[in-house]
């Protein structure tokens, strides 16, 4: 057993408040080394060193549903022991922030008597074996001390300061050792998080206003480093913004109330200096008061998120799809920092379950995310209520009632996991969670769907846009997803061995829901869902709601309802990640492509066409006129509409997983060819090697090329014939 469940948890013995502080230990190593590990954990964000080297990970230990669970990280640090060693753990409330502003229901969760929500904690253990076999421990406890640092205030909305010029030679204090449990530590269950890019400005603005701002060319997350030297005592500001407004200007108000602020105190000397207790959603920064030249080589962006490996590979001949396509994977980037987020910059930054929900399986394509996904899937199952709701944010911050597409991802992350990975051990440990969020459901009946807290198909374009749920019924889609998530969970259960006897009951369940739904949402004939809207249609054919035989019907009134509307979508979270599928299977893959080269809003390449460099979560976030959709509620980093790339990958590329097969054990090929690109290529790396598919027009025919691995097969449907085929590089002319 790791020594750490030992040790203690410590805090600082004064009101830190939002400053860091450093917890400092020396270590007299008795003997030569032969090995040394020092696990850490915070309640909080920590940043550790051994000798003044650091050796921690960005942002540990991570965000994890910190009243029942903490990860703790181990480094081997033998390499950096001398005989006399100092162990320095500096620490700062990290995503414990977000919870001091909060008094939902829940937020008991995150106060304990001897540690408020601004408060924060760290425990640590240092195991050493020297040479001859024996060993030595150090273990955080009340001989260690709490140094105050230049780190004045760390705050991941509000930002940074930090005075160089404060002295902390006599500002060392005792810690508070708290009896607060140590059952709660787990291993390092999730991906790491690390520092990726490093981005130089492309261009340095003088804004009408007269400010002088800096354009990375990149909206992401992270944090820049400076190379900087301000006069003792004087100070620089720095503020973080993802877009200009209409005139060229710096523009904050999306950001709400979260201030993205750097404040740097100098004390006359150079420093090469970053945030390492925050993170900021940005792609310009302002140099809101500086110092002498601004001199770009002294600015660097460094992106930062989970170590998720990059898998997926998409390129066509159009460069706006391009464009959309790499907004995709930055979104992501963007956003996979520990926990699936909503946005990187304004006062939310929160694993949003139905963001996550829609998004899974194209993140999935993108990136290598099944332990990302793990990770974040066992908060979710410690944060499910008694009663089987699953909150709308995990970790929860205090809002547990649930909502249809957004608490459903405790069905569909897991399902899409096993479909892209195979991964069935994911499948097996969610289960019960899965289980008591469906029987949730019929317990709960209509007072749940009628009575819960449902974003229905969010920010949608049918409805007065201010409302944000969008036309469609919000208790259809209640029902609606009821019967899709019962039917996975069926498949689930028999995947996992259970009996068809045993699942009777939830058959008959879904037959009894698809009922209600003809009873209360068809109008007379069996055709018309109401309110009638896009998204109503698109979820009735992809989840196979519609009455038999009625199929092609409802998928012609889809078709209608996009020409009417000058063949562009009015779907929001909820109906857009399903639309293209559901054109291309019922039989309308070239007005697929029409809504995926639509330009006018609400589309994809509209906000490419306004110049994007990652999704944006409304439709229209800033306008044709170049004003803003609102001030409160606009982000330009939010992956859900990002959904469509597995279109991108799984039907105009056509590289689709096989239910039976799942994890490209068996690769389906089933492209969509249009005569709008000359060529359009994907591929993604699996676990059993690389899956690749192009197609090119070649003299008026269609030449087609698939990479399967060695050792697995694939069919590939052409024009309605199927090709088998092994192992290898296959071009096929059709
Ligand atoms: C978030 C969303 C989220 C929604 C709930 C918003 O504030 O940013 O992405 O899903 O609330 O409807």
């Amino acid at each position: 057993m790791n020594k750490i469940y030992m040790a203690r948890w410590i805090k600082p013995d004064f009101e830190a408040g939002e400053a860091a502080c450093e917890f400092i230990r020396n270590f007299h190593a008795a003997k030569p080394v032969k090995r040394a590990v020092l696990t850490v954990s915070a309640l909080g964000v920590y940043a550790a060193r051994v000798n003044g080297e650091k050796v921690s990970y960005v942002l540990a230990p991570g965000w994890t549903s910190y009243r029942r669970r903490v990860q703790y990280q181990e480094y081997d640090v033998t390499h950096l022991m001398g005989e006399n060693n100092s162990i320095s753990i500096t620490a700062a409330p990290g995503w414990r922030m977000r919870y001091a502003a909060l008094k939902g229901e829940g937020c008991a969760d995150w106060n304990t008597d001897e540690l408020s929500s601004t408060e924060y904690a760290v425990i640590a253990a240092l195991e050493v074996t020297y040479t001859d076999g024996t060993g030595d421990t150090l273990l955080t406890d009340g001989d260690w001390s709490a140094r105050e640092t230049q780190w004045r205030a760390c705050n991941i909305y509000n930002g940074d300061v930090y005075d160089a010029s404060y002295d902390t030679e006599d500002k060392t204090h005792s810690v508070k050792v708290l009896s607060h449990t140590r059952s709660i530590l787990v291993p390092q269950e999730g991906e790491i998080i690390c520092e990726h890019e490093r981005l130089k400005p492309t261009e340095v603005i003088h804004t009408p206003k007269g400010e002088t701002v800096l354009d990375f060319g990149q909206n992401m997350t992270g944090y820049v480093e400076l190379s900087l030297s301000v006069p003792a005592g004087e100070k620089i500001v720095i503020d973080h913004a993802e877009v200009l407004d209409r005139e060229g200007n710096f523009y904050t108000e999306n950001l709400r109330s979260a201030e993205e602020r750097i404040v740097f105190v100098g004390d006359g000397n150079r420093h090469l200096w970053k945030p390492e207790f925050t993170f900021y959603g940005f792609r310009y920064i302002r140099l809101t008061e500086w110092h002498g030249e601004v001199n770009p080589d002294d600015f660097t962006a460094v992106v930062v998120h989970s170590d998720i490996e990059r898998t997926g590979d998409f390129e066509c001949s159009d460069a706006r799809i391009n464009q959309l396509y790499h907004n995709i994977i930055w979104g992501q980037k963007s956003n996979f920092l520990d926990v699936p987020t909503d946005c990187p910059q304004r006062d939310e930054r929160l694993g949003w379950t139905g963001d996550a929900q829609v998004f899974a399986r194209c993140a999935a394509y993108n990136f290598n995310v099944d332990r990302f996904f793990h990770k974040w899937l066992s908060d979710m199952t410690l944060d499910q209520r008694h009663t089987g709701a699953i909150p709308h944010v995990i970790p929860n911050i205090g809002w547990a009632s649930p909502s249809a597409g957004w608490a459903d991802a405790c069905v569909i992350i897991p399902w899409q996991m096993y479909l892209l990975y195979g991964d069935r051990e994911l499948l097996r440990r969610q289960y019960v969670t899965i289980k008591r969020w469906i029987d949730y459901q019929y317990e709960m009946g209509d007072d749940y769907i009628r009575s819960g807290r449902h974003y229905g198909d969010w920010l949608a374009h049918d409805a007065d846009v201010s409302q944000c749920n969008g036309a469609t019924s919000k208790w259809y889609l209640g029902y609606a997803y009821r019967a899709y998530t019962t039917k996975l969970f069926v498949k689930i259960s028999k995947i996992l061995g259970a009996e068809d006897s045993e699942l009777a009951d939830y058959e008959t369940k879904i037959e009894e829901t698809k009922k209600r739904i003809y009873t209360d949402y068809y109008e007379n004939s069996m055709l018309n869902i109401k309110p009638l809207t896009q998204t109503g249609l698109v979820i009735a054919l992809y989840f196979g709601l519609c009455p038999d035989g009625t199929e092609a019907a409802h998928a012609e009134k889809l078709v209608q309802m996009i020409h009417e509307n000058d063949d562009r979508l009015t779907t929001g979270f909820l109906g857009t990640p399903y639309l293209l599928h559901v054109l291309t299977d019922y039989g309308y893959p070239e007005l697929a492509y029409t809504l995926l080269f639509q330009d006018k809003m609400p589309s994809w390449l509209f906000s490419v066409d306004h110049g994007a460099t990652t999704m944006w979560e409304h439709w229209d976030g800033v306008r044709d006129d170049g004003t803003m959709w609102s001030e409160s509620m606009n982000s330009f980093n939010h992956y859900a509409y990002g959904a469509v790339g597995d279109w991108l990958y799984g039907a105009a590329a056509g590289i689709d997983t096989d239910e039976e097969h799942p994890g490209f054990e068996h690769v389906i090929f089933r492209p969509v060819v249009t005569d709008r690109l000359t060529y359009l290529k994907a591929s993604v790396k699996t676990k059993y090697g690389t899956v690749a598919s192009e197609w090119k027009h070649v003299n008026g025919k269609t030449e087609y090329t698939f990479t399967v691995p060695a050792g697995i097969s694939a069919t590939a449907y052409l024009n309605g014939e199927a090709y088998e085929l092994a192992g290898g590089t296959h071009t096929l002319t059709v």
